[in-house]
């Protein structure tokens, strides 16, 4: 242990920073030995003075309390220990509204899904948007056995033990019409009168406060021991379920109305409203009435009301098509700009950001804000020393609204982006058509290989569980990983290390060996994890799970990209008619694969792990499965996307334009160019009823 070499009156606010995130690594460290291996390496005492230390330097610098701070949770760390559970449905998010021509465009988008003339009503159900986190409870044979945290939508952790102690959830239903196997979803929160008074009481003995009811909420679901969850005041809504199917109910509606009858809380502000003004009518009362709600919401979810519509429009890659988040506009407020940094970003692109005066803006305290480009901040001329509007939407990184020149310093100089990259001095060039300046340095630029590496391991890539962002950056400084390969021969080089892990600061042999063993456990990877860790600019999971489900292997799919350089290929022009990729994507998936560098690392890569094949989707004996489709001219029985997602949904991919891939040419009213181009190339053409007789079949 590191003793304290200043006074904290004398800290300087880098310092006080820096022994913070020292201190926040060494406390979780040892609760990590202390709670979970039972090997503790210091005394108690020792241990609470660490504690103090970190307490005394967050009351003098409250603004620096860190996320992942040891005064936000009690004892026992809050990650790594929850068991993993697999969610039978993915848990999505929401698609979002900002304005009332979002919410009009919603209404348009559902009636052309489901081909309704504009005078047809559809229902809606308006509900309050909880700000809390979300949480899928599993009954099996009317017991509650098993609730997780959403993760990352497909995977989240296992949280029963704490959920149990919520009131609010039934731990066994006894009506009749209870399905035996269901899932139930809905929020966690905590009310704000509740919050301030677990605050206070936390304040009156010195532990840390959360910064607003939903970190609160969020920290306290997730403690290793359920006494403390317990002692915490958490509150849960219900509002949706995994799979309609076992219930007997038509709508949405009556689905709300089944579970308050089973004992679940739902909220009482939720409305059944007819039409778009209706729905947006009841959006201004309730955000007239927000800042008196007892709970915070940030904005309405609308919902389809009818299930055989919710059905039929289905879901994208990342939420319902039938739902929309309308959210409330976020909240402003004025600060000063202390100083203008350069961060370098993965792809070497720089961003500005403004260090301001650190201010409270929706219940937590911003101290930095992103200006995102050269052309921004030109734009705005946001200078230091600025007083400015900022405001924070949600998560989503505070921004700068507006600078108010009556406030400006008159000594004030426009702020000078630089044309050399702050971290490694190699130019930072703008190309062509792109936003960005971005330095040149590639993987000789410590911040990007670090960033790449962080990427690597982050939660939607390798996961590896113990080795988050810090770790990865430390190893990185120290030399002792360069490339992502390296993390999967850690473990050979240590043993004959002559400075091994274990005898490391912060490291002791059972976290060491412990990092050993998660990382042989990520030796096998699922393709569109492994595709999305890579990092390739515009790659995100979305499009990495379009990549792995189109070309299932990692061989056919690295082949595919290296041949796809050549524009006259067939590679290439399968690769720009993947639904969902397009032109830009492909550039960058090429220039990806045509960096040599890129192709060592892929190389060295697969030496150390396994890339699992992607299971293509299970569609019987569809005589779609597998196959590529065009549709042209006007469809009269479904919607042009309805078609398209029904394809889909039996295994087939739908291209855009017909070339001597595509297998069959849906040829609908005043069918044009596609149908003649598909005759020329001797594709089968269908008629709209002879595709309606091929996609029932299922
Ligand atoms: S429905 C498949 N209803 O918002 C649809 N979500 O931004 C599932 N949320 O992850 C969501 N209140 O955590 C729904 N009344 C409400 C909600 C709600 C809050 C959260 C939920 C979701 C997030 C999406």
């Amino acid at each position: 242990m590191t003793p304290p070499t200043h006074t904290i009156e004398n800290l300087t606010e880098d310092q006080a920073k820096a022994e913070l995130e020292r201190l926040a690594s060494q406390i979780a460290h040892h609760d990590r030995l202390y709670y979970l291996e039972d090997q503790p390496e210091i005394s108690d005492e020792d241990y609470d003075t660490l504690r103090i230390r970190n307490a005394e330097i967050e009351k003098s610098f409250p603004h620096l309390v860190r996320t992942d701070s040891p005064s936000l949770r009690v004892g026992a760390p809050l990650i790594g220990p929850f068991k993993k559970v697999q969610h039978r449905k993915p848990m999505l998010s929401l698609d979002n509204g900002f304005n009332d021509q979002d919410v009009y465009d919603f209404f348009d988008r559902v009636r052309r899904f489901l081909g309704l003339s504009p005078e047809t009503p559809i229902e809606i159900v308006a509900e309050p948007k909880i700000d809390g986190l979300s949480a899928t409870l599993e009954y099996n044979h009317r017991h509650f056995i098993l609730g997780a945290t959403r993760g990352d939508g497909e995977e989240g952790e296992d949280i029963t033990a704490n959920l149990k102690t919520l009131q609010d959830i039934p731990q066994h239903i006894a009506h009749k019409d209870f399905p035996s196997i269901t899932e139930i979803r809905g929020e966690v929160y905590m009310r704000h009168s509740d919050f301030m008074a677990m605050n206070e009481a936390r304040a009156t003995k010195g532990d840390a406060v959360f910064a607003n009811p939903r970190n609160a909420a969020a920290g306290s679901v997730r403690q290793l021991d359920p006494a403390i969850t317990a002692s915490r005041p958490l509150k849960f809504f219900a509002y949706a379920c995994d799979d309609y199917g076992p219930f007997a109910v038509n709508s949405h509606w009556e689905y709300l109305e089944k579970l308050k009858e089973w004992g679940f809380v739902v909220n009482p502000l939720a409305r059944l409203c007819q039409t778009v003004e209706d729905v947006l009518a009841y959006y201004r009362e309730l955000e007239e009435q927000r800042a008196a709600l007892p709970y915070d919401i940030d904005g309405i979810v609308y919902k389809v009301n009818r299930i055989d519509w919710q059905t039929r429009m289905g879901y994208s890659t990342r939420a319902p098509r039938w739902a929309l988040a309308h959210k409330f506009p976020a909240q402003q407020t004025q600060t000063q700009v202390d100083e203008i940094l350069i961060q370098v970003g993965r792809t070497g692109a720089l961003t500005p950001v403004a260090v301001l005066h650190p201010v409270t803006v929706g219940g937590v305290v911003v101290s930095r804000a992103s200006l995102h480009n050269e052309d921004e901040i030109a734009r705005k001329d946001v200078r230091v020393g600025d007083t400015v509007i900022i405001q924070r939407a949600g998560d989503v990184i505070p921004q700068i609204v507006d600078v108010i020149l009556e406030k400006r310093p008159p000594t004030s100089k426009p702020f000078i982006f630089p044309h050399a990259c702050p971290v490694c001095g190699s130019h930072a060039i703008r190309l062509p058509g792109e936003v960005a300046r971005k330095c040149m340095g590639g993987l000789v630029c410590s911040a990007q290989a670090a960033l790449r590496l962080r990427h690597f391991v982050s939660r939607d890539g390798y996961d590896i569980e113990g080795f988050g962002a810090k770790h990865v950056i430390a190893f990185y400084q120290e030399g002792l990983i360069r490339y992502p390969q390296d993390i999967f021969t850690l473990e050979t080089r240590d043993r004959h290390s002559l400075t091994p892990l274990r005898n490391r600061e912060g490291w002791g042999a059972l976290s060491a060996q412990n990092l050993f063993k998660a990382i042989e456990a990520r030796r096998k990877i699922a393709l569109h994890r492994f595709i999305y860790a890579l990092g390739i600019p515009q790659i995100g999971q979305a499009t990495a799970k379009l990549l792995a489900r189109h070309y299932l292997s990692y061989t056919a799919w690295k082949e595919a990209m290296i041949e796809a350089k050549d524009q006259a290929s067939s590679a290439f022009e399968t690769l720009v008619l993947i639904d969902g990729i397009g032109p830009s994507v492909s550039e960058d998936l090429i220039a990806f694969f045509d960096e040599p560098h890129n192709l060592e690392v892929l190389e060295g890569l697969v030496k150390e792990v396994a890339v699992l094949d992607e299971i293509p989707p299970v569609v019987g004996s569809s005589p779609l499965s597998g196959k590529t489709i065009v549709f042209t001219g006007a469809l009269t029985h479904m919607s042009r996307p309805e078609a398209k997602v029904k394809a889909e949904s039996l295994g087939a991919k739908v291209a855009s334009s017909v070339s001597a891939k595509t297998d069959y040419v849906v040829i609908g009213e005043d069918a044009g160019s596609k149908a003649r181009k598909a005759q020329e190339l001797g594709v089968t053409l269908l008629t709209e009823d002879e595709w309606m007789g091929m996609s029932e079949t299922e």
